[in-house]
């Protein structure tokens, strides 16, 4: 196996691994054309926080780095319409629950306090996701903080996931983060790992 940096022709691949792994994921649920956006938005802001680990010449999982809140920023200003367009549909096949989470997560992602954490000196860690039972997380996590903390300027990443949730927790604490606290209406934990 093999850690490198994404190309920008790969972004098409890695939107289908997000799309197939968080299908209950805000961005999912809007579509898959707003997950590969997310993708672009990110990858143009700092080509260096993002790998792709590769396994009998085929990508197997990715990590991404940045400041989600930014990203969203721009996101929702370019995808304004298709946000709403995807409510409109929810609303029409009754799926209100959806509904209240879109609005829920607009709401959250839009709110500077909820990112009052992130500094000059952090990163967040915005998704991971690879192939299971291969222990592929370990290797591409590990060798992305030792690239991504070579910067001088950044000490701490943190990452949000999903509360309760034992095993990804657990993924996290063998890879030396630590709880920092409970966020998006106990839905979410923050995660933190310092230099
Ligand atoms: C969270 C996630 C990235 C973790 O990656 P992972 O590869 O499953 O995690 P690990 O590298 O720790 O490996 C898991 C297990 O694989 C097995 N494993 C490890 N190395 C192995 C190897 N060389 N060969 C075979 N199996 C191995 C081990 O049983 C290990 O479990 P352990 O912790 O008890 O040792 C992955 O489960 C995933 O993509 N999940 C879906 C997306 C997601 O939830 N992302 C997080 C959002 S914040």
């Amino acid at each position: 196996m093999n850690v490198s940096y994404v190309k920008r022709y790969e972004l098409s691949n890695i939107a289908d691994m997000w799309f197939k792994s968080f299908k209950y994921n805000f961005y999912s649920i809007i579509g898959k054309n707003l997950v590969l956006e997310y993708l672009k938005i990110a990858f143009e802001a700092n080509k260096k926080y993002f790998f792709k680990i590769t396994y009998n010449n085929k990508i197997r999982g990715f990590i991404v780095y940045g400041n989600d809140f930014i990203i969203n920023q721009k996101l929702f200003k370019i995808f304004f319409l298709s946000i709403i367009g995807a409510i409109i549909k929810n609303i029409f096949f009754l799926k209100f629950f959806r509904v209240i989470y879109i609005f829920q997560i607009l709401f959250y992602l839009q709110n500077k306090n909820n990112f009052k954490h992130i500094s000059k000196n952090s990163l967040e860690l915005i998704t991971i996701c690879v192939d299971k039972k291969r222990g592929l997380g370990t290797t591409l996590l590990r060798y992305s903080i030792q690239q991504v903390l070579k910067n001088p300027s950044v000490n701490k990443i943190y990452v949000k996931t999903a509360y309760p949730s034992k095993k990804t927790y657990r993924f996290y604490k063998k890879n030396g983060f630590k709880f920092y606290k409970i966020t998006f209406n106990s839905k979410w934990q923050i995660l933190s790992f310092i230099k």
